[in-house]
């Protein structure tokens, strides 16, 4: 595991036991030399040797030095006019795991090669150590093998102050990325509602987020029906999680996070076939990414005003629970038709995004869920589908997407899908039939938003990765949606 990123100016005696030069596809040239004679050398014959620069082909060359290895590592980028924020970080993903796989626990990286791209320098070098940082992730329930690589210098002849606080925001950011995988693959068993609430208690006491989490009276109080709806058939108790940070700074722009917390959906009565049904301890996913939103905002100390709210809940089937044709009265007032239990967590949601909408009264909602299966069978699982009210909220958004390296990508949201959620012998519906599933599930959190400039983020797909993700994922938990909020909020906060 990473513990140290420095920042230095290329030249002076080596003192990393590895080097790293990047390559864009189709270079004729090496664009940096390592000032070491015996590895720039190294370098050349690689080079020479043929080396297409394919995102993320990895070349080692070790030479002997008092009795210890030293390792150049030549790194493909790909196509620099293709490279955006994810390319950058994959490729960087590659390189992290070659060195661990010579066992290298220092490694200087040559930062120059990759700035020469079209995008921000400070988002080319987050990228570039948010991919260092996350690939030596792995998770196991009980001891967890640490990755060796330990120390990090990027090597520039920018100023080193030019890169300070990119380099502090990339750590606070996949330290909290990794939080949030811990969280996620953490079985249902341990992390249930109780357990998501003890833990997002623990995580916002360091950051400086304020923290409560109430239970189900207060769930009950507040009249939420869906919460409670969904929660009834389980025997772990609901939690409702309120989280604030900057409250007391009336004057700034107020942001409501609200993300699903459904610490495993069996579906309910409406109960899921068996073979994925063990992935459905993911289910909390956003709302573990709303926490981890929050306090690197209290870190980063934005200005902004932050509430995160966590609805959280286990789905389970049972002589209690709530059945399909049940009609709940929701917080607002509005009813709900349900026709399958299956669809919760558009009913959990619904209440949080009703009860930041009244109690806040915020400039802009933002709820994040693994809402539903058809986001995956229409965008697959490296893009999240978004949609709302609000246009210029969405645009911010996506550009927030192609920064953090984090794509989403717009779904039409209008009244002929809000239509469809219209309720026959109530108010909605939580279930409009199969076509087009990402934006009635979408819809039936919208109508809550009311007029309330609001943004849905369905993370089904890239908040796990089946196998087929960048190289800074491991299979399972991705944190997918931690960078895209936090770059979100620094655009509403002008930063
Ligand atoms: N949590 C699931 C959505 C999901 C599916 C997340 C696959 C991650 C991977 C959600 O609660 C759900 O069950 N959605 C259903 C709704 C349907 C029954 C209306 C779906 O999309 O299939
Ligand atoms: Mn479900
Ligand atoms: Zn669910």
């Amino acid at each position: 595991m990473i513990r140290s990123i420095s920042v230095r100016t290329p030249g002076g005696p080596l003192r990393e036991e590895a080097v790293v030069i990047p390559l864009f596809a189709g270079e004729r040239a090496l664009p940096a030399l390592p000032s070491d004679r015996a590895l720039a050398d190294a370098a050349t014959a690689l080079f020479a040797a043929g080396f297409s620069g394919r995102r993320g082909e990895t070349r080692i060359a070790s030479v002997l030095r008092d009795k210890k290895l030293i390792h150049l590592l030549l790194l493909g980028l790909g196509r620099r006019e293709a490279a955006g924020a994810e390319d950058i970080a994959d490729a960087a993903g590659s390189a992290a795991a070659a060195l661990n796989g010579v066992r290298a626990a220092s490694a200087a990286i040559h930062l120059d090669p990759v700035l020469d791209v079209a995008l921000p320098e400070g988002d080319v070098a987050h990228a570039t150590l948010k991919g260092m940082l996350l690939a030596g992730y792995s998770f196991s329930v009980g001891k967890r093998t640490a990755a060796p690589l330990r120390r990090v210098s990027l090597v520039t002849s920018r100023p080193a102050r030019a890169f300070s606080a990119v380099v502090r925001r990339a750590r606070l950011v996949s330290g909290l990325i990794i939080d949030v995988r811990d969280w996620v693959n953490a079985p249902a068993n341990r992390m249930t509602p109780g357990g998501f609430a003890a833990s997002s208690r623990e995580l916002c006491a360091r950051h400086g987020v304020t923290c409560r989490a109430w239970g189900r009276r207060e769930i009950e109080k507040a009249g939420m029906g869906g919460v409670l709806a969904v929660a009834v058939g389980s025997r772990e108790e609901p939690r409702f999680v309120v989280m604030q940070y900057n409250m007391d700074k009336a004057k700034l722009p107020l942001v409501c996070l609200v993300g699903k917390g459904v610490t495993f959906d069996s579906g309910g009565i409406s109960i899921k076939p068996w073979e994925k049904m063990h992935e459905m301890k993911s289910d909390m996913a956003g709302g573990a990414a709303t926490v981890a939103a929050i306090c690197a905002c209290a870190s980063l100390g934005l200005p902004l005003r932050v509430v995160a709210l966590v609805p959280c809940v286990e789905n389970m089937p049972g002589g209690a629970a709530f059945r399909p044709g049940d009609v709940l009265t929701m917080c607002s007032g509005k009813t709900v038709e349900v026709y399958t239990t299956d669809a919760e967590g558009r009913l959990i949601l619904a209440d949080a995004v009703a009860y930041a909408r009244a109690h806040y009264r915020p400039d802009t909602i933002v709820d994040i869920a693994t809402l539903t299966g058809g986001a995956v069978i229409a965008l697959g699982t490296r893009v999240a589908p978004i949609m709302g009210n609000a246009p210029a909220r969405i645009d911010a958004m996506r550009a927030a997407g192609l920064a953090a390296g984090e794509p989403v990508w717009p779904l039409p949201l209008d009244e002929r899908f809000f239509d469809l959620v219209k309720g026959e012998i109530a108010d909605y519906k939580n279930h409009a039939g199969r076509g087009a599933s990402p934006i009635t599930g979408g819809a039936l959190v919208g109508v809550f938003a009311e007029s309330t400039p609001w943004v849905h983020v369905d993370i089904a797909g890239p908040s796990w990765n089946d196998g087929g993700g960048p190289s800074y994922q491991t299979r399972g938990a991705t944190g997918y949606g931690v960078d895209l909020l936090v770059r979100f909020l620094e655009g509403m906060a002008g930063a």
